[in-house]
């Protein structure tokens, strides 16, 4: 497996280019399967979990032609309806097939995704939405076994908020008969490109970006162009990076207004946060001051940057209340953190961290996406040779994170197992 080395202590200063959004990208790409022809999609990310998403609809007999960071998709012709467990384990986010699958084929076969390193992440509200579409659902051998002639409008109250929830089942709802109305739905950035994609599909839906999202089922559905938005995870955690290296990073092509509660939260840490049309500017003016963090959904702070903002108070001034409200185990970086003299502790969903003058380089292991986003960026401040193991997980999600870096000055290098 593949390690990636860093040598602390470098200032990172210069401009990136913001990738194509993994989360907005994989919902896109199952929403092929709700069209018969070519469709095209632009600004697509070279990530792992594309890759993935990319087998999984070849499986059904979904064809692709690749073309420099766009992606053409025909889902013409489906001889299956069945996702796999050996692939559906290593991407919970397949789970995003089963609404398309059920609204095109009237049948889904999605296994049972499984837990991961943040998580038991179940599916029960999926699951509960399509039987309230009129869908028959049972579990079956580690399967979601799921059936509707079609799919029936139906008024459904998410008791959490959900991304894929909400994403899944407004797919289901595009090609159901009547009116779907999704209350206390996700309102993420990802949620609305997904949304403006369907609507030019020829989906009828108003509402996206707020709580409350209306479908109007159409008989069919047709391909479309489009484009996937900028990544807001990278984007903020190179922002993120500016402020743990004392640095000054501009990142381009990105969409500042998806960035509200990052920007406040990191200016309240003494950086000074330069906002454009398309770019935003991150300066660091000395040692960060200590802040607390609450993950929230969107528009709170999200949970996918709590790992990575945990590692710039690890070197702050002060004490950080940190609450993840979100996931039940998102704090698995903590105990490779104080491997490199973090001071932290844990309380449930709570970790306090006490700012340290500095963090030392050690060997440290990546445990899901987020967590080993935010190891890169203490090694990035630490003095001395960091050296990260299992960088796969880096790779689902972080587009040439080694690249990038580089190119901003830090001494960071990937070695080939
Ligand atoms: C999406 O995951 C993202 N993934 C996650 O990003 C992100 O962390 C998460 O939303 C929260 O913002 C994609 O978009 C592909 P949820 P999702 O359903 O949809 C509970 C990354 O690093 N829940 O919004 O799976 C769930 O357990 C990934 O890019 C149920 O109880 O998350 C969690 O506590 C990690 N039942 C909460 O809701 C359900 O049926 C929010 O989960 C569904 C969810």
């Amino acid at each position: 497996m593949d390690k990636i080395l860093i040598t602390g202590g470098q200032r990172l200063e210069g401009e990136i280019e913001n990738s194509g959004a993994k989360n907005a990208a994989l919902p896109v790409i199952a929403a092929s399967l709700l069209t018969k022809g070519w469709n095209t999609f632009h600004n697509i990310p070279d990530l792992v979990d594309i890759k993935t998403i990319k087998k999984l609809l070849g499986s059904f007999g979904v064809v692709f032609a690749d073309e420099k960071g766009s992606l053409r998709i025909n889902a013409e012709d489906i001889q299956s309806c069945t996702a796999a467990y050996d692939l559906v384990r290593t991407m919970r986010a397949s789970v995003l097939v089963l609404g398309p699958l059920v609204a095109r084929l009237g049948e889904a076969h999605v296994s049972l995704p499984g837990g991961c390193a943040i998580g038991a992440r179940p599916v029960n509200l999926h699951i509960r939405a399509l039987q309230d579409m009129g869908a028959e659902v049972e579990l079956k051998d580690g399967y979601v076994i799921a059936k509707a002639r079609r799919l029936k409008g139906a008024t459904i109250y998410f008791d959490i908020i959900t991304v894929t929830g909400t994403e899944n089942i407004m797919m289901a709802a595009a090609l159901a008969d009547g009116t779907t109305l999704l209350k206390n739905a996700a309102r993420e950035p990802e949620v609305v490109n997904l949304a403006e994609i369907l609507n030019g599909m020829g989906a009828r839906i108003i509402g996206a970006g707020t709580d409350i999202i209306r479908i109007d089922g159409v008989p069919s559905l047709h391909p479309v162009e489009g484009t996937i938005i900028s990544d807001r995870i990278e984007a903020g955690t190179f922002m993120i990076a500016a402020g743990i290296t004392g640095g000054d990073i501009c990142i381009r092509n990105c969409h500042p207004g998806h960035h509200d509660a990052l920007i406040a939260k990191l200016r309240d840490t003494g950086m000074e946060m330069v906002v454009g049309d398309r770019s935003i500017r991150a300066i660091a003016k000395g040692r960060p001051r200590s802040v607390d963090v609450k993950t929230l959904a969107y528009p709170g702070f999200p949970t996918d940057l709590q790992a990575q903002i945990m590692s710039l108070m690890t070197v702050a001034s002060g004490l950080s209340l940190m609450t993840e409200t979100i996931f039940e185990n998102r704090f698995m970086h903590v105990s490779e953190l104080m491997r490199m003299g973090a001071d932290i502790a844990v309380q449930g969903h709570s970790a306090v961290v006490k700012g340290v003058p500095k963090l030392h380089g050690a060997p440290v292991m990546a445990t899901d996406l987020r967590a080993s986003a935010s190891l890169i960026l203490a090694g990035l401040a630490a003095e001395g040779r960091t050296e990260l193991s299992r960088v796969y997980h880096l790779d689902r999600g972080y587009e040439r994170i080694e690249e990038k870096f580089s190119r901003l000055g830090a001494a960071m290098e990937r070695v080939k197992a």
